[in-house]
């Protein structure tokens, strides 16, 4: 048996009991978002599918978008009927607002900004541009759930916010649709629950992290631990570059769930986790990279530093091989992630040189809540030893 049965599991994140027993309502997530109108979506694009609709006439709307983007975000406002006209992103993540102010026209109606995760640095900028050209600002938070700039959270500039919350907690579903201007909504939004099925499927996967968590750390079964992890590690670890360029084909918009809720499962564990609690754990869990990773001159941090109030999502570190390390360390049940490696078909990838860098340098190591200090120190010790 590899030494790797000897380490606690560095897989996504799962439950564990204290899921259960926290946290009273005055610091829940709930809580977090008690100053805005507030609606829980079943995913985020259903969010921004609403959000196009509230802009006004599609025909009519363009929308100004990131060029270093997911596709996932992309594709509900190209079948809202808006228009998707993109702004350029340069090679740290950063907004190029000399372009983003170039491709402002008369038929311009929004700017979309996407938060990378958990940072913020160009947020006031663009929403001072926003207020100046009487442009709506679409602050999508999908990647920077908890997070503030200067002390203000990240959700509040926008005049609409987008969140996802599989991506930061363990759930199986479900987005939010923050309405921060609310003139802008003429009437409430009615929404219906999803249908239990997909909700089901995504469960599967928190509930086998929870018990491989728990494999991992209280016992020695490594034959159990390696048919419940081994199957899928192994099928991802066989990704070649060209199936990881095409965008899966869940990220593109369904439109069968318009209109569609939150979970109740979701809602349920919601109300359980601690906002203070994540921040705290997975900035730790990101300083220790830092420091961990800081001789390694070949890995180059997006972010060299974590500004106070920044719940990082991940940390993103440009790689060499970057598809190699990550199968090594996806064999190695370390949930790691070629980060937003697949192209949206639609949009003309050979303007955005830099947006295609980052899609095909990016390594996003886990940051989340249920890592401990060994945990990162044992990831960042298996990343440095696979750099060719
Ligand atoms: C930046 C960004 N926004 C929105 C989304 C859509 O999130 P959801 O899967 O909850 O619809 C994603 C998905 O990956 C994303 O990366």
């Amino acid at each position: 048996m590899s030494d790797k049965n000897k380490h606690p599991y560095c897989g996504p994140t799962g439950l564990n009991i204290k899921s259960f027993t926290c946290c009273n309502s005055s610091e829940s997530i709930f809580a977090w978002f008690d100053n805005a109108r507030t609606y829980y979506t079943h995913k985020a694009r259903v969010a921004i599918r609403q959000t196009c609709n509230l802009l006004g006439p599609a025909n009519n709307i363009e929308i100004l978008v990131p060029s270093y983007n997911c596709g996932s975000e992309v594709d509900p406002i190209i079948k809202s009927g808006c228009k998707a006209l993109l702004y350029r992103i340069n090679k740290k993540a950063l907004v190029d607002i000399t372009d983003l102010e170039a491709n402002i026209t008369s038929r311009t109606k929004a700017i979309y900004v996407t938060n990378f995760f958990g940072f913020s640095p160009d947020i006031e900028v663009i929403r001072k541009l926003c207020d100046l050209k009487g442009l709506v600002l679409i602050e999508d938070c999908a990647l920077s759930l908890f997070s503030s700039h200067d002390a203000r959270k990240l959700g509040t500039f926008g005049d609409f916010a987008i969140f996802s919350f599989p991506k930061t907690l363990p759930v199986p579903d479900g987005g939010a649709l923050v309405i921060n201007k609310t003139e802008l909504e003429s009437s409430l939004w009615d929404l219906r629950k999803p249908q239990w099925t997909p909700v089901f499927k995504k469960m599967l996967p928190i509930c086998k992290a929870t018990v491989l968590r728990f494999l991992t750390r209280h016992t020695n079964q490594s034959i159990l631990i390696n048919i419940l992890a081994g199957k899928s590690a192994a099928k991802r670890a066989n990704l070649d570059d060209s199936i990881i360029q095409k965008m899966p084909d869940n990220y593109f918009y369904d439109e069968t769930i318009n209109n569609t809720s939150v979970s109740n499962t979701t809602y349920y564990l919601m109300g359980k986790f601690s906002p203070q609690e994540i921040i705290q754990s997975r900035r730790r869990n990101y300083l220790t990279y830092l420091e961990a990773l800081k001789y390694a001159d070949i890995l180059e941090p997006l972010y060299r530093e974590l500004p106070s109030g920044v719940c990082p999502l991940t940390f993103p570190v440009i790689v060499p091989k970057r598809n190699r390390i990550y199968s090594k360390l996806i064999s190695e049940f370390i949930a790691a992630a070629p980060w937003w490696a697949g192209y949206h078909p639609d949009i003309p990838w050979d303007k955005y040189p830099d947006a295609c860098f980052l899609k095909d340098n990016i390594l996003a190591l886990p940051v989340h809540q249920l890592l401990d200090t060994e945990d990162i120190l044992f990831i960042a010790d298996r990343l440095i030893k696979n750099i060719p």
